[in-house]
């Protein structure tokens, strides 16, 4: 069969990365996960103290960093310049520069290219997740899905993932949540938004399990 292409597009906190990476597993995909591509030149910007709120600077320095991205959904990997990116792409410096960084033009052009040739090349195809997936990275995927869920539902997730790590409290949690999903939603270049041809899938209610069926079930549709 020929390889599927699955795009996953929602905001933070709706279960992309968990579904994604137990859809991938379960029907022997590749795995990628692109906000960790945007969240390692971001860590590469602020670790060579580039000024990630002057876009000029950013766009000038978005050439330099070489990041490689594994696809396996069992232990994806992320590296810059060599350099093992998976736990420093994670803290909260990283997280609240982000979506500055990413509304970069010339920052989203290097990065889609280089997920367009990871889905080109991935054997038996790929589940990609994201924010502008469906409709700029692969608008030709066999099929598109859009998770979203209540932002208290999406607060409670991410404070859940964080707890232990860095000190968070719900609230704080699901402002930050808020106020980052409208950067990502609000940029000019190829913001966050359901494609016509999406799935949406409200996940509030849902339990990781039955979302993973779900998608599951598209794909078989959709094959
Ligand atoms: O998915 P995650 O929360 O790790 O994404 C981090 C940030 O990367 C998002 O808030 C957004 O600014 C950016 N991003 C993007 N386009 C994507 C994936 C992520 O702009 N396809």
């Amino acid at each position: 069969p020929a390889a599927v292409i699955v795009a996953i597009d929602g905001p933070a906190g709706t279960g992309k990365s968990s579904t994604s990476k137990a859809v991938a597993a379960k029907l022997g995909l590749g795995y990628l996960d692109t906000g960790a591509q945007y969240r390692a030149i971001t860590w590469w910007m602020l670790t060579n103290g580039i000024d990630v709120k002057d876009a000029t600077a950013v766009a000038d320095a978005a050439v330099k960093p070489v990041i490689v991205s594994g696809t396996d959904p069992s232990a994806p990997t992320i590296t810059v310049d060599g350099l093992d990116a998976a736990g420093p792409i994670r803290t909260q410096e990283v997280t609240s520069a982000v979506s500055a960084v990413s509304a970069v033009p010339e920052v989203r052009t290097l990065i889609t290219d280089l997920q367009r040739s990871i889905a080109a090349e991935a054997p038996n195809g790929i589940v990609v997740e994201g924010r502008d997936i469906g409709i700029t990275v692969l608008p030709d995927a066999d099929l598109k899905v859009f998770l979203t869920a209540s932002p208290e539902a999406r607060a409670a997730r991410r404070s859940g993932e964080l707890k232990g790590k860095e000190a968070t409290d719900l609230a704080a949690t699901r402002e930050a949540l808020i106020k980052r999903d409208a950067a990502d939603s609000g940029r000019k270049t190829s913001p966050l938004a359901k494609a016509d041809d999406a799935v949406e899938v409200d996940t509030t209610e849902l339990t990781l399990e039955q979302v993973i069926e779900c998608v599951v079930t598209l794909i078989e549709g959709a094959g």
